[in-house]
C-alpha cells in the first residue's frame, strides 16, 4: 500500500486586490484547501501557492477614491485578504502578490518565448477613451446596449445573454468613470495570435484529461469551433503593472501577469525553501493543478497552457473547476444581505460551519451551488453536531473512566469496515466529490452511534458502580463490569477517530480538539488502520455547537447596513484620474517639538513685517458641512461659517487625512478669509483652512482653541 509520493503543485485563482473576500470567493479557496490537506495528509509531496492579483484600471481607481499610492492599496488589501484566509483556515504554503520581482522575472521570460515563437503581432486599434477621466477604458470600465441582443446597461466585454464582443461593438457606450460619452483614439496594442496554437490547443483540449468533459464541450462549441480571436495583450499608460521591456509606454494587461502570478509565487516559496523551481514548473514528475470559477476558464483552458506551451513549461495536469455560488437559490445580493463579506461571516459563525457546509456541496461538476441557510443549518445540526459530534462526547465520558484497553475489543466488524472505505473516501477526494466523500464518512457515524447505543454503556457504568459500592461484591464480576465497558469506550473512541481521520481535510480545528482529547496526533490517511490503544484519554472539552440561529440573522442584518449607503460594486462608482489642482492647504510647520526635520524639510522664509502679515486676514471658521469629492484624489468639499449667514466654500486637499470628512463637521478651523477665490474643477473655492504636515495622510488641521467664535480674527 506504499504508493509512489506525488509531487503536486496547487493552486487557486489569484483574488483580484480591488474587493474583500466574500462567501462566493471561499467556495474555491476552501475546496483547494480541502483538496490540499487531503494530498498532504496522504503523505504526498503537495503545496498551495496563490497571490492576490494586484494590477489593470480598477486597483487605480480603488486606490485614487482612497488617496493613496496603488502600491499602498494593495499592501492593506493583501493584509485584510492574509487575515481572512487565515481565520477560514486556509492555509497557502506561499501568498504572494502579482506585483512582485519574481512574477515580473516570469512575464519577462514567457513573453521573450512566445515572441520567439512569432506570435505577437502589433497593431493599431481604436479604443474608448475617457476624455473627462483622461484614461483608455478597461472593458468593464465602458457599458451600453449589446449589439447582440439590445439589453442595456451591459458591460464592455459581455452581455448577459452569452454574448462576446468588444467595447468598441457596444451601442451607446458611457464611461462608468465619468459618466460621459467615451470617444474612439487610436492606440497601438501587442497581440498573441493564439490562433497560431491550434494545433496544440485543439490536441490539449480533447486528449489531456485536464478538462471536465462539459467544459471540454463548452470551449469546442464555442471557441475552437471558429478562429481564435488574437488576444490584446498589452495597455497604454497610464496602466498599473509592468512595463512591456521591449514596447515602452506599454503594460502587459492585467491577464497576461495574473496566471504568472502562480510561478511568481512558487518562486518566492522556492527560494525560502532553497527549491529549485523547475522542479515545480519544469519537470514531467510534478503534477499541476488549477482551481478556478468558470467565470475565469477561458483564460485558464486557453491562453494559459498556450503561454505554457510556448515557453516550455509543464501544462496543468488538471484545471478544477467550479461553478458559482447563489444564496437562497439566487444570486448574491447586497441589498437582500446575502453578499456576505468573509470578515462579516466570521463575526457571527464559526468557519468550521462553511467549510463544512461547502464539502456537503462540492461535487467535480461545474453547477452552481446553492447556500440556504435553513439547510445548512439542518445538516450542521444533524449530521456533524448530532451524528459525528455526539460520538465523541457520549463515548469520551466513559473513556475517561476507563481509557482505552491494550487490544481491540470484539466490534463485530465495524473498524475494520470504515477502514475498508478509506480507499473509496480517497478516490472521492482525490475526483473533488467532497459531498460522496461525507456521505460515507457519515455512513461510519451511523453504525458506531448504532454501536454505542446498543451497547448501553450507562447501563454498564450504573451496573460497575454498584459493584463498587458493594464491599460484598465478587471482584472478578466487578473487573468484568468495567472490562465491558473499556471494550464499549474503546471500541467507540477509535470509530470516533477513523472518522476525524477522514474529516481532517474538511475540518482541521475538529481534529485539533480531538488529538488534544486522545493525546496523539492525527498525522496520516493511513491512522485509520490502527486502532490507539493502551491509552488515558483526556477530559472532553466542548468541540462544537449546534448552528446559532440568532447568528445567522445578525450576519444577513449587518451585511445589508454594511452595504445601506452605497450599494454599488467599485467598477460603478465615478472616479477619476488626479485633480490637476495642488492642494488648497496652506502649510505651517507648527506640529512638531521634538524633531529638527521639518525644518530642514521646509526651510523658514524671509523676514516681513507686521503690515506684511496683517494682509493676510485669518479667521476664526466653523465647518458646517464637510464631504468628499468622489472624482478628485486629494480633494474635500468643506463649507466654512464665518458666523451669521458668512459662508465660504473650499476644496482642501485633506481627503486622505480625514477619511471620515462626516467628523469634522462642527469643528472649528484657522481660514484665510480674504485670498483671491479660485476656479477649480470642482467648483469655485474661496479661501483656503490652515493646516500643516508634509500632505497625504499626513496632514494636520489647526484648531482654533476652546472659546473662539467663527468669524474672530487671528493676529
Ligand atoms: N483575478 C482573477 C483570477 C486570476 S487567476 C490567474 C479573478 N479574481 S476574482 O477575485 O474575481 O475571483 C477569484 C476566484 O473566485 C475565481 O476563480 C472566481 O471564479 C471565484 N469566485 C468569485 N466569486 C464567486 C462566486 N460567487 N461563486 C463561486 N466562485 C466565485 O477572477
Ligand atoms: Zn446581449
Amino acid at each position: 500500500m506504499t504508493a509512489k509520493k506525488r509531487n503536486i503543485l496547487v493552486t487557486s485563482a489569484l483574488p483580484y486586490a480591488n474587493g474583500e473576500i466574500h462567501i462566493g470567493h471561499l467556495v474555491e479557496y476552501l475546496q483547494t484547501d480541502i483538496w490540499v490537506r487531503f494530498q498532504k495528509l496522504r503523505g504526498n509531496n503537495c503545496r498551495y501557492f496563490c497571490a492576490d492579483d494586484t494590477h489593470g484600471t480598477a486597483i487605480t481607481i480603488s486606490a485614487r477614491k482612497k488617496g493613496i499610492t496603488e502600491e499602498e492599496f494593495i499592501d492593506g488589501v493583501s493584509r485584510s485578504h492574509r487575515a481572512d484566509f487565515a481565520a477560514f483556515g486556509i492555509e497557502f504554503d506561499n501568498y504572494g502578490s502579482t506585483n512582485s520581482p519574481e512574477t515580473r522575472a516570469f512575464c519577462v521570460e514567457i513573453w521573450d518565448a512566445i515572441r520567439k515563437a512569432g506570435l505577437v503581432e502589433e497593431r493599431e486599434i481604436k479604443q474608448l477613451y475617457d476624455p473627462v477621466a483622461q484614461t483608455f477604458l478597461a472593458d468593464r470600465f465602458v457599458k451600453g446596449t449589446c449589439p447582440k441582443c439590445g439589453k442595456t446597461d451591459q458591460y464592455g466585454d459581455s452581455c448577459d445573454c452569452g454574448a462576446v464582443y468588444s467595447p468598441t461593438d457596444l451601442i451607446d457606450p458611457v464611461s462608468t468613470l465619468s459618466n460621459t460619452t467615451p470617444e474612439l483614439r487610436a492606440a497601438t496594442h501587442l497581440f498573441v495570435e493564439i490562433e497560431r496554437c491550434r494545433e496544440f490547443l485543439d490536441d490539449w483540449v480533447t486528449n489531456s484529461g485536464a478538462l471536465q468533459p462539459e467544459i471540454v464541450n463548452y470551449l469546442k462549441g464555442q471557441f475552437l469551433s471558429d478562429a481564435l480571436w488574437p488576444w490584446d495583450v498589452s495597455r497604454p499608460a497610464p496602466y498599473f503593472g509592468f512595463e512591456i521591456p521591449d514596447s515602452p509606454g506599454n503594460y502587459w494587461y492585467v491577464w497576461f501577469d495574473a496566471p504568472i502570478g502562480y510561478m511568481g509565487s512558487t518562486m518566492q516559496w522556492c527560494k525560502k525553501h532553497g527549491e529549485d523551481v523547475a522542479f515545480w514548473w519544469k519537470n514531467p514528475d510534478t503534477e499541476i493543478h488549477h482551481f478556478i470559477g468558470k467565470d475565469i476558464c477561458y483564460f485558464h483552458t486557453l491562453f494559459w497552457p498556450a503561454m505554457l506551451k510556448s515557453a516550455g513549461y509543464t501544462l496543468p495536469t488538471k484545471v478544477h473547476i467550479h461553478g458559482f455560488l447563489t444564496v437562497n437559490g439566487e444570486k448574491m445580493s447586497k441589498s437582500r444581505g446575502t453578499f456576505i463579506l468573509a470578515r462579516t461571516y466570521l463575526n457571527h459563525l464559526n468557519p468550521s460551519y462553511l467549510r463544512y457546509f461547502f464539502a456537503t456541496k462540492t461535487s467535480p461538476r461545474v453547477d452552481d451551488l446553492d447556500l440556504n441557510f435553513e439547510e445548512m443549518e439542518a445538516k450542521i445540526n444533524a449530521d456533524l453536531v448530532g451524528n459525528i459530534v455526539n460520538l465523541a462526547s457520549r463515548s469520551a465520558k466513559f473513556a475517561a473512566v476507563t481509557g482505552l484497553g491494550d487490544a481491540y475489543p470484539e466490534d463485530g466488524g465495524l473498524f475494520r469496515q470504515a477502514a475498508d472505505v478509506s480507499e473509496e473516501i480517497a478516490a472521492a477526494y482525490e475526483e473533488r466529490d467532497y459531498g460522496k466523500a461525507l456521505r460515507h464518512i457519515l455512513e461510519c457515524g451511523y453504525r458506531a452511534n448504532k454501536f454505542f447505543e446498543d451497547a448501553a454503556p450507562w447501563a454498564i457504568r450504573k451496573e460497575l458502580a454498584a459493584l463498587e459500592a458493594d464491599p460484598a461484591a465478587d471482584p472478578a464480576a466487578r473487573d468484568a463490569a468495567f472490562k465491558r465497558l473499556q471494550d464499549v469506550a474503546t471500541v467507540s473512541v477509535n470509530l470516533f477517530r477513523q472518522i476525524i481521520v477522514y474529516l481532517t481535510p474538511i475540518l482541521p480545528d475538529l481534529t485539533k480538539q480531538t488529538e488534544e482529547l486522545l493525546g496523539c496526533k492525527i498525522a496520516s490517511w493511513s491512522d485509520v488502520n490502527e486502532p490507539l490503544l493502551g491509552k488515558k484519554i483526556g477530559t472532553y472539552k466542548h468541540m462544537m455547537t449546534r448552528v446559532p440561529k440568532e447568528g445567522i440573522e445578525a450576519m444577513i442584518e449587518e451585511t445589508k447596513n454594511l452595504n445601506k449607503p452605497a450599494d454599488a460594486a467599485p467598477a460603478e462608482q465615478p472616479a477619476a484620474p488626479e485633480e490637476a489642482a495642488a492642494p488648497e492647504v496652506a502649510v505651517s510647520d507648527d506640529q512638531w517639538k521634538d524633531s529638527g526635520q521639518p525644518l530642514l524639510d521646509e526651510p523658514m522664509s524671509d523676514m516681513i513685517t507686521i503690515d506684511d502679515f496683517l494682509k493676510v486676514d485669518l479667521r476664526v471658521g466653523r465647518i458646517v458641512e464637510a464631504e468628499q469629492v468622489a472624482e478628485a484624489r486629494k480633494l474635500l468639499k468643506l463649507k466654512i461659517s464665518l458666523g451669521g449667514t458668512e459662508t465660504r466654500q473650499v476644496f482642501a486637499g485633506i481627503k486622505a487625512a480625514y477619511p471620515e470628512p462626516e467628523k469634522l463637521v462642527g469643528r472649528l478651523v484657522v481660514f484665510v478669509a480674504n485670498l483671491q477665490p479660485r476656479k477649480m474643477k470642482f467648483g469655485l473655492s474661496e479661501g483656503m483652512v490652515v493646516a500643516s504636515g508634509p500632505g497625504g495622510p499626513d496632514v494636520f488641521l489647526t484648531f482654533p482653541d476652546e472659546g473662539a467664535k467663527p468669524g474672530m480674527r487671528l493676529h
